[in-house]
This record gives structure tokens, C-alpha cells and sequence, in this order.
């Protein structure tokens, strides 16, 4: 396997035909889970369910706590198509495959994604089952070579030199913290840098990350909304802090931690979520593309 690879459109194109015709209704929203985070699929209404091994071109997903799953159907009254779990670099498939499902989301007509992720925290103001608002990002493998746009550009998915400035979505932020207050949650905004893995940070690197201006670490999400703004969508990221990082007095993180962590998580994100899909239009037809140019 090739950390990059090109995907002709036919493969992408495939896989949406083969959800298309089994599809109730065509989604507008998208909807990532992330590590220990699949119980949030529970919440959707009139599920359809496909494991991505059957979908043409789908990564099959190999780590604990990612069943890989497709799920179509409803939730706060919008059609929504989710992926529970996803497929990570680390788990040898190329930058264009574990963003394979999202240009697929684009060709089905998704306009808006929202994510999910477990992320060890870096500011120290952070507690295991707080949650992060991601404001920004540091992709460092992408920095470093490892961006799903590298590579020939189809003008039909999106700009040569996409600009990310606003990738995650000022109005959708303002929405996630609206409903964070209401809910009494502990709910922060800051940066998530993501690298490859799989191993975890030594002391030195957290203190690196810590330097350059990060809040949260993980290891996926960052491909996954390159190529979701690349395709004009809106993107709501919220990361999920499973462990807390602190490079003087070091206590390991563990997957079991990640996984555990989630417990306590999915039910403050699954409220996030429902509270930001609850206060968007719901009229089909209605504007959920950007507000800006
Ligand atoms: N580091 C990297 N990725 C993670 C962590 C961490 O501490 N916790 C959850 N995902």
C-alpha cells in the first residue's frame, strides 16, 4: 500500500450509484464517528445500515472501537448519512482512501459535514470528557508531503489551491457553543494538530505540540475536512478529549483509555450534535451551503 494513490472519478463515482439506489432519501449531512464514539449512531431514526466492505472503493476499517459502518437515515427530523468509524493513515491506506467516503458524500450532495474524534489534550486547562470545538488546525503529515489533494486536480471536485482560512464553519462554531452554554457542558474551542501514528507522543513532541500552538492531538480529521472544503462543504469538527497530556509529569495514554473515554463522551457530543442540527433550517431545499463566497 502507497501513502498517496489517484482514484479515478469512476471509483468514486461507483460508489455513490451504489448507495444512491439504495438510499431512502439523499442526505445533506454528513456525519463522522470517531474512535469509541460509534455508540452515537444508536441516535439515528429509520437506520439503513452497510458495513463499508460491502460499499465498492470503501476502506475497510481494522482498529478497535471503528466498526466501519454506513448508516443512512434521520436524525432531528434531517436526513443524514454517517459513517461510523473511519479509516486512519495509520493503518497503511493512502491520504485519498481514508477520504475516499467524503467525496463520495459530495456526490450524493452532502453540503455540511460534521465530525468527531478522540483527541489527547494538550492545553492544560483540559479534563478527560471535556470537549473540544476544533477553531483550527495543524496538519502535520499534510505539511509534510501527506495531503489528499496532492496530485493531479479535477476542477469538477474543487479548486487547485483550496484556502482554509474559515474551513471550520464560523456560524456552525457559534451554533456548537450556543448549544454547549445551554447544556452546562464543559465544552472549550481551540486547535487540533493531527499526526500520522500510530504510536503515541513522547514528552518531547507533546512539548513541541504544545509550542506550536495546539490544544488537542489525534490522528485523523484533518485529511477528512481538507477534502470536504476542497468540495465546498461545511464542516463542524469536535473533538472528544479521551486523556490529557502533560509532558512534566507524563502518564502514558492507552487505546483501552481512548475507548473508555468514550463512554462519557458520546452522550455530551450526541447533544452538541443534536442541539447545532436541531437550530439548522430544516425545509428541503433550504441554504446549508456556506454564507459566504
Ligand atoms: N495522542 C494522539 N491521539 C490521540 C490521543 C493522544 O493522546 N488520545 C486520543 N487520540
Amino acid at each position: 500500500m502507497h501513502v498517496h494513490e489517484v482514484i479515478p472519478r469512476s471509483e468514486y463515482e461507483a460508489a455513490a450509484a451504489w448507495l444512491r439506489e439504495r438510499l431512502p432519501s439523499l442526505p445533506r449531512i454528513g456525519l463522522v464517528l470517531g474512535s469509541g464514539l460509534a455508540a452515537l449512531a444508536e441516535a439515528v431514526e429509520e437506520a439503513m445500515v452497510w458495513p463499508f466492505a460491502e460499499i465498492p472503493g470503501f476502506p475497510a476499517a481494522t482498529v478497535e472501537g471503528h466498526p466501519g459502518r454506513v448508516i443512512a437515515g434521520r436524525l432531528e427530523g434531517h436526513p443524514v448519512l454517517v459513517l461510523q468509524g473511519r479509516a486512519h493513515f495509520y493503518e497503511g491506506y493512502s491520504v485519498q482512501r481514508i477520504t475516499f467516503p467524503i467525496r463520495v458524500m459530495q456526490l450524493l450532495g452532502v453540503r455540511m459535514l460534521i465530525l468527531t474524534n478522540a483527541a489527547g489534550g494538550l492545553n492544560p486547562a483540559f479534563r478527560p470528557g471535556d470537549v473540544m470545538i476544533v477553531r483550527d488546525h495543524i496538519g502535520l503529515p499534510g505539511m509534510a508531503g501527506m495531503n489528499p489533494l496532492r496530485g493531479p486536480n479535477e476542477a469538477d471536485w474543487g479548486p487547485r489551491f483550496p484556502e482554509l482560512s474559515r474551513a471550520y464553519d464560523p456560524a456552525l462554531r457559534a451554533l456548537a457553543r450556543e448549544v454547549g452554554e445551554a447544556e452546562g457542558l464543559p465544552v472549550h474551542e481551540g486547535v487540533y494538530v493531527m499526526l500520522a501514528g500510530p504510536s503515541f507522543e513522547t514528552p518531547a513532541e507533546v512539548r513541541f505540540l504544545r509550542m506550536i500552538g495546539a490544544d488537542a492531538v489525534g490522528m485523523s480529521t484533518v485529511p477528512e475536512v481538507i477534502v470536504a472544503c476542497h468540495g465546498g462543504m461545511r464542516v463542524l469538527a469536535l473533538s472528544g478529549i479521551s486523556n490529557v497530556l502533560n509532558p512534566e509529569v507524563f502518564e502514558p495514554p492507552t487505546h483501552e483509555e481512548v475507548l473508555q473515554a468514550g463512554r462519557v463522551l458520546a452522550p455530551r457530543l450526541l447533544t452538541l450534535i443534536r442541539g447545532v442540527l436541531r437550530r439548522l433550517p430544516h425545509e428541503a431545499g433550504s441554504d446549508l451551503s456556506k454564507p459566504h463566497a
